[in-house]
């Protein structure tokens, strides 16, 4: 898909990675970037439109969609977690619910939104952000690896669903990202801008899967292997 002149809808643009895409997207010329937020007062960023947006409510996205009917390039970024103690961690459960509000039936409802859009306007992108945790789950993370790899299995289907519309629907995998999410992990983390560029980058170059880190494109290898990480897991 052609960035420049696209016209973006970006959910939770007003911080994180939301944020770091916002501005990639104005440096590469697109008309117009939407931002999906919860609080719109909270946006600061010169040249982008507040919509407000929480994804756990059909009603406000289904109105998002009819408001934004320009959009072209959807950017299903929105995304909420915190740690477990382990797998058996009971407050798994209640965790994985909340999670899952967000990052699975959050992602449903605005790709079910935005497709019919998306295809009105002649074709366009959607952009689901995933993570490595789609294929390997550490036990700290366990209920938020879970809501990753549904979100992977229902892209798939979307893929295929939408493709004779002329829309390409790309997923991005990547590890530890600088953002608040991550806040007090002490690991290597990946700059947003750079993961923003490089997941533009593939969807301009027509891909459908940006793997946006060295780790995330080993953790990948790994899975045609006797041994992938999730039966062996490395000391990451
Ligand atoms: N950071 C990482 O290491 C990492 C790695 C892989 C994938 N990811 C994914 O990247 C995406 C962005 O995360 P981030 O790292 O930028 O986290 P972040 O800094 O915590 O930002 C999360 C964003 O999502 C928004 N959001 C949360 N729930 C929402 C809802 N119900 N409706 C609308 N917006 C909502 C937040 O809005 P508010 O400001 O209103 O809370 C905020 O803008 C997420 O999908 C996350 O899972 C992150």
């Amino acid at each position: 898909m052609r960035i420049e002149d696209s016209v973006a809808f970006v959910t939770g643009a007003n911080r994180g990675l939301g944020l770091a895409f916002a501005k990639e997207l104005l440096g590469r010329g697109v008309k117009k970037v939407y931002a999906g937020v919860r609080n719109p007062k909270g946006v600061e960023l010169p040249g982008v439109i507040p919509v407000k947006l929480d994804v756990t409510d059909s009603a406000a996205v289904t109105a998002a969609a009819h408001r934004c009917g320009d959009v072209t390039l959807l950017i299903n970024n929105a995304g909420i977690g915190r740690v477990d103690i382990s797998a058996l961690d009971p407050s798994v459960i209640d965790n994985a619910r909340e999670f899952f509000e967000t990052n699975f039936y959050g992602i449903i409802r605005a790709s079910q939104a935005f497709a019919p859009v998306l295809s009105a306007n002649g074709g366009g992108a959607i952009i689901n952000v995933l993570s490595e945790v789609t294929w390997f789950a550490r036990p700290i993370m366990t209920a938020y690896s879970a809501t990753k790899s549904a979100a992977w299995s229902f892209t798939n289907a979307l893929r295929i669903d939408v493709r004779d519309k002329g829309i390409q629907v790309l997923t991005l995998h990547v590890g530890f990202v600088d953002t608040d999410l991550t806040r007090g992990f002490d690991v290597k983390k990946s700059d947003p801008r750079e993961v923003a560029a490089r997941t533009l980058d593939a969807l301009e170059k027509g891909h459908e899967e940006v793997l946006a880190d060295e780790q995330t494109e080993a953790l990948k290898r790994s899975l045609s292997t006797e041994r992938p990480y999730y039966l062996n897991p490395p000391n990451l």
